[in-house]
């Protein structure tokens, strides 16, 4: 498997789900492959439990790229942002997404379900991920991210 045709990991809270259910369906009208990790109902969870198992995944080279969606995208990016090699970015607009990937080289998604309805949701992720990283003078960067 080739990193390009690897699926991205999605996951969410109670407060995410609607929403990650919607992203869904883009991600499979645009034939991405993705593996759900939860949750998968509204019923009441903990975000960092899906930021931990997403992030894990993206470390360990299993995933893409990861998405995560809570009510703000907030917990979900300090958690994911917790493991060494994630570069987590809560996105509200699709400018943003662009420069988390092409500048930060940002390999985790947050999305918060109640700051962004399903139509600018779907562009945020759509440009997240269409962009990849320029290097250059930004790889120094990023590598202090975690030094
Ligand atoms: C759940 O009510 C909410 O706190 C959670 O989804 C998230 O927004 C946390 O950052």
């Amino acid at each position: 498997m080739t990193e390009a045709t690897k699926p991205i990991a999605i996951a969410s809270d109670h407060a995410g789900f609607a929403l990650k259910e919607s992203l869904k369906l883009a991600l499979a009208r645009w034939g991405v492959a993705f593996e759900d990790l939860g949750t998968h109902s509204e019923a009441s969870t903990d975000y960092p439990d899906y930021a931990h198992a997403v992030a894990t995944g993206v470390v360990q080279g299993r995933y893409r790229l990861g998405v995560l969606v809570c009510g703000t995208g907030l917990g979900m990016s300090m958690a994911a942002n917790r493991h060494k090699g994630v570069r987590a970015a809560v996105c509200t607009e699709a400018y943003a997404a662009r420069m988390a990937r092409t500048h930060n080289d940002a390999n985790v998604l947050c999305l918060g379900s109640r700051i962004v309805g399903p139509g600018l949701a779907e562009d945020i992720l759509k440009t997240f991920l269409d962009g990849s990283f320029e290097g250059g003078r930004h790889a120094g960067r990023v590598a202090k991210i975690d030094a």
